[in-house]
């Protein structure tokens, strides 16, 4: 049953979001102090909009340094050195601009300025100690959801999957979504983190529910809860609606600020409940395949969205969602087969791979990725249908072959 009651939300003291946000900044900025480290992916550094960002922080007095080396994937050793530049730049407040990954290496950084390191000390849940050096993210994808999320994923060499560092305290202090950074992000950018933002949305809504006690030690993700279920569905739609266009046309102003609003719901929204098995599954095939985040999380969600549909609560979600995203059926069975539809509808509009085969991944290795996927506990004691390691090989299976339920059309 669905408890209307309960919930946890942890967001950013201080969420703006519309077009032309960022010239919030300078004054917010100031409120933390004078000195501002400024963590920039590389590209969006070279940017006449980062140039605008920069003139006007300095122009209200701040003493702003900037390093732009944001590496793909985040290996550890790199973020140590940006750790080391910030600490001796003694700053008051650390500024992430840029996508997922800077704003991810950003986390790391003001977790490492405070308490210094071994990163590797605080990979899992609830093992930051205290407060961090505080964050105002800016994105410029959309999207994450990162600037309002607890959790920095990172690579260690020494492991086989991405890890995660995730704690009530990695919540930025103040997130600025701005949909005109976003504008003109090429139709790759723009599908594989919009894509991820709807698989956010989606997993948060039809998470297992908060569990029935409130243990005095409250884990980071939840599980779903009565807050997500009031924003994520709204969010879906314009991502259903909107991610098409935006990849089409990456100039439409419109589209750009559906997307990056949706964005941030979706982090508001996952960063509370935890997301399932789409992202279980991504992290060993992402590893296997080198392949962006939000391409193995969207390839995956219809397929995660079929298997799970025989959960009862689940079925009435996943129907929600189908409404969501635009299906007119009348009964509960034909929402959710156009929600798995329409999902993969998406995905194939924006031009994801149409299977997991397509995707490079070879069927020899799927029963390992369903290990490897197990091993994410977390993930995928947050599925809403008890998952073992033949539901997850049966779900790769699938998305291996590139089969699904095909849309109602009642
Ligand atoms: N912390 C969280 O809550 C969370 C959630 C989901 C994913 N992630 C992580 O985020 C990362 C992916 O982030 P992402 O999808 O935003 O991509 P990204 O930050 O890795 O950036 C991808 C590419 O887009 C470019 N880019 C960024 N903004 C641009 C713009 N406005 N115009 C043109 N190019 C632009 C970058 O230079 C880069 O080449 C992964 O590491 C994933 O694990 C974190
Ligand atoms: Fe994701």
């Amino acid at each position: 049953m669905t408890d209307t009651t309960s919930g946890t939300l942890r967001l950013p003291p201080r969420i703006h979001v519309g077009e032309g946000a960022r010239a919030q900044l300078p004054l917010l900025l100031a409120e933390f102090g004078r000195r501002v480290f400024a963590i920039v992916d590389p590209f969006v550094a070279t940017t006449p909009a980062f140039a605008g960002i920069r003139h006007a922080i300095e122009a209200e007095g701040a003493q702003l340094t900037v390093a732009t080396e944001v590496l793909p994937e985040l290996p550890v050793a790199s973020l140590d050195a940006l750790a080391e530049r910030a600490r001796a730049a003694h700053p008051d407040v650390i500024l992430a601009i840029g996508g997922g990954s800077a704003l991810d290496a950003a986390k790391v950084v003001a977790l490492l300025a405070a308490h210094g390191g071994p990163l590797s000390r605080y990979y899992g849940e609830n093992l930051v100690p205290g407060p961090v050096t505080p964050l105002v993210a800016v994105p410029t994808t959309a999207g994450t959801g990162s600037e309002a999320t607890p959790v920095a994923v990172v690579t260690d060499p020494d492991r086989e999957l991405k890890v995660g560092v995730s704690s009530p305290y990695l919540v930025p202090a103040a997130a600025i979504v701005d949909a005109e950074l976003t504008l003109g992000a090429p139709a790759g950018v723009t599908a594989a983190s919009g894509i991820d933002a709807l698989v956010h949305l989606a997993e948060s809504y039809t998470a297992a529910p908060l569990g029935a006690h409130w243990d005095a030690a409250l884990p980071v993700f939840t599980g779903r809860n009565v807050f997500s279920d009031v924003i994520a569905l709204d969010a879906a739609g314009r991502i259903g609606r909107w991610l098409p266009v935006a990849v089409a046309e990456p100039d439409h102003r419109e589209a750009r600020r559906h997307l990056a609003y949706a964005s941030l719901v979706g982090g508001m929204s996952f960063g509370a409940t935890g997301t399932h098995l789409s992202h279980a599954l991504q992290y060993p095939i992402g590893a296997l395949t080198h392949t962006a985040h939000g391409v193995g999380t969207g390839l995956l969600l219809p397929y995660v969205l079929d298997a799970v549909r025989v959960d009862a609560d689940a079925a009435a979600r996943i129907a929600e969602l189908g409404r969501a995203l635009g299906s007119t059926a009348t009964s509960e069975a034909a929402r959710i087969d156009d929600a798995v539809a329409l999902t993969a509808e998406l995905g194939q509009r924006i031009g994801l791979p149409p299977s997991l085969a397509a995707l490079g991944l070879d069927a020899a290795e799927l029963p390992r990725v369903a290990e490897l996927g197990m091993a994410s506990a977390r993930l995928v004691s947050m599925s809403p249908l008890r998952a073992d390691a033949e539901l997850l090989l049966e779900i790769l299976h699938r998305a291996h072959a590139g089969t699904l339920t095909k849309r109602s059309t009642r």
